[in-house]
């Protein structure tokens, strides 16, 4: 290629993002060049133009930038105020040198393209999409103003509280079946369904987000699509193996090429057959799978290998799955995609609609219609029940009326052991040592085990001990834990106050981890079989334990609870651990009523 035609590509490729980013409704585009300097002077002083008939032209001046809210491959997101109504947007800054480079025209345009359609054909019952507000360009960049969606991804909120209730999900996902049978209505198929794509806006209901993957059906695709389904001949179900890993080849030769996301990818997208809406009900199947489960069902290291498990429908639900939320996964998550729930229902109409999959058991009860005015439900952190024990929701936001702290009477309060005790409230501790590497002190969750009352061993079943013998058992696993110099390594030197193995619980499942609380303080977590660091519970002053039984306890943090079970049954040792750090740390009680299962903010967890 020469230099000459390198350059007229340029040129034509730099035509081709300035005119994708013409104007929008009654908004107007104007590159900020084009701004008169009256204009100009006026966005400055904050002072709102007078009304004229022609939409306003707008610039990065009128508004405010702020924080970065999302970053992609080439744009990012920024919080920003419009000056002129104080009003909140997510404008997404897209570099233009850098879509030339890396050929994302198709992208830009096709994103701006669906936020159009969207707009100029709005359906009342389902406003579950960002809205473009405007767009403009100055010489570098173009700006794409959408609305903001203030609490953030779903992905952010599934993980914060592990995985959703069935209330939830049934709320979520009906939420998102409704905006599909809009999105699918208009012929487009979003193609790259997520959790991060799907926002929550102030009142909590989604807004899908992120267009750029998503297919326009063009009267031709719909042909092909309608001849695909009308094959009588199953050609999906008698592939073997070797066609299987053909597909994955294929679809790993073209991993460069490859735009959606690995865990949500349908099989027919990677089999080269015609794209149609049913790939979207495909990820759906995978979102209500991990709204459930807490993580996606197509899980691994590689994406290679995750379309190896999608193409062999490779997949488990793990204990405690809800059997009818199973049922709908199940109809969804179909190789074949003529197959699928749904795949049959006409859209078209007034009462068009996915009826198959609304009239899913799963959704009983629930009023598609009138979704976006009713509360959604609210997402509590919550341990789902398994097979070994049952649901435990957070008490985490505790009444005013108790008492601050963690003491035993805290401790007996949370596991529901009311002892009615009129014993006085412990004052303030002033934090001056370290907390005990080897807990001696008499104030302990020691106390509830053998109990002021006995009641420890009557309600938990758990041996008579005492005092003593519970603090000698436990000095001596602490020495024998302090011996073992192979997780030193990890802890970057620092002394480790307690350490052992818990389950790490996400949603549905477990991890069994080193878990060594250090000065810093920190918490860090080792994966035992494979040596490796996996990661630390972030401290800050919002830390706070929650304890659950002898075996199961909460660690709520800002963005995230950790859902811990000690198989060894010292949970409350672990709660009073913490404890002692929290307050050598911060030397002082912990502040009661700061309700973090609400709201949570909108950065990542760690
Ligand atoms: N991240 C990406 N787009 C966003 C939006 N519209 N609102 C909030 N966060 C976002």
């Amino acid at each position: 290629m020469t230099d000459a035609s390198g350059q007229i590509r340029l040129a034509s490729a730099h035509q081709q993002v300035v005119a994708s980013v013409g104007g929008v409704g009654g908004s107007g585009i104007v590159a900020s060049e084009n701004l008169s300097p009256g204009q100009d002077s006026v966005s400055k002083m904050g002072v709102s133009p007078p009304p004229s008939k022609t939409p306003a032209k707008r610039s990065p001046k009128d508004y405010i930038f702020g924080k970065a809210i999302g970053e992609g491959s080439f744009s990012t997101v920024y919080l920003a105020k419009y000056i002129h109504s104080g009003k909140e947007f997510a404008i997404k800054v897209c570099d233009k040198r850098h879509i030339i480079r890396e050929k994302k025209t198709e992208y830009i345009k096709r994103e701006k393209e669906v936020l159009n359609l969207l707009a100029s054909v709005p359906r009342l019952t389902a406003p579950f999409f960002v809205k473009l507000d405007c767009t403009f360009q100055d010489s570098n960049r173009l700006y794409f103003v959408l609305s903001y969606a203030k609490n953030g991804e779903l992905l952010h909120h599934i993980e914060k509280v592990g995985s959703l209730d069935v209330p939830c999900t049934q709320f979520y996902s009906a939420e998102v079946l409704h905006a599909l049978e809009h999105l699918h209505s208009l012929g487009i198929i979003h193609r790259d369904l997520k959790p991060e794509n799907i926002l929550l806006n102030e009142d909590m209901h989604i807004l899908i987000t992120d267009f750029g993957s998503a297919k326009i059906l063009s009267p031709d695709d719909e042909k092909e699509v309608e001849a695909e389904c009308s094959d009588d001949v199953d050609t999906d179900s008698s592939n073997g193996v070797d066609e299987e890993n053909g597909a994955a080849r294929r679809a790993r030769k073209r991993r460069n090429s490859f735009v959606g996301t690995a865990q949500y990818v349908s099989p027919e997208l990677l089999t080269d057959k015609p794209v149609s809406r049913c790939s979207d009900l495909w990820a759906l199947g995978c979102l209500i799978y991990q709204m459930v489960a807490g993580l996606p069902p197509f899980r691994s290291r590689s994406e290679y290998q995750i379309f190896q498990k999608i193409l062999k429908l490779e997949y488990e639900y793990p204990d405690g799955f809800s059997p009818v939320a199973k049922d709908l996964v199940e109809k969804l998550l179909v190789i074949d995609s003529k197959q699928r729930l749904g795949s049959k229902d006409d859209l078209t109409g007034e009462h068009g609609g996915y009826h198959s999959i609304r009239s899913h058991p799963f959704y009983e009860g629930t009023n598609f219609d009138t979704l976006h005015c009713s509360s959604p439900p609210k997402m509590y952190p919550f341990l789902p029940k398994t097979s070994e024990h049952g649901e435990m929701r957070s008490d985490y936001s505790v009444p005013d009326n108790l008492e601050p702290g963690l003491d035993d009477r805290q401790l007996t309060r949370l596991l529901g052991l009311d002892l009615q005790d009129a014993t006085p409230v412990a004052t303030v501790p002033v934090a001056t040592s370290p907390p005990p590497v080897t807990p001696v002190k008499k104030k302990s969750t020691a106390g509830i085990v053998s109990g002021r009352t006995g009641i420890g061993e009557l309600l938990w079943g758990l041996p008579k001990e005492t005092v003593e013998d519970v603090e000698a058992r436990r000095r001596r696993k602490m020495e024998a834990q302090l011996c073992e110099a192979k997780w030193h390594p990890f802890v970057e030197g620092k002394l480790i106050v307690k350490q052992g193995l818990l389950d790490k619980r996400k949603g549905l499942f477990a991890r069994r981890r080193m878990f060594m609380l250090t000065l810093g303080p920190h918490l860090f977590y080792v994966d035992p079989v494979a040596m490796v660091l996996k990661g630390e519970i972030p401290w800050s002053q919002e830390l706070k334990v929650e304890p659950k039984n002898f075996k199961i306890f909460f660690v709520h943090t800002p963005n995230r609870t950790y859902y811990l079970e000690d198989p060894e049954g010292y949970a409350l040792e672990w709660c009073q651990a913490i404890q002692d750090m929290w307050t050598y740390t911060y030397g002082i009680l912990p502040p009661v009523n700061s309700d973090m299962s609400s709201n949570p903010s909108s950065s990542g967890a760690s």
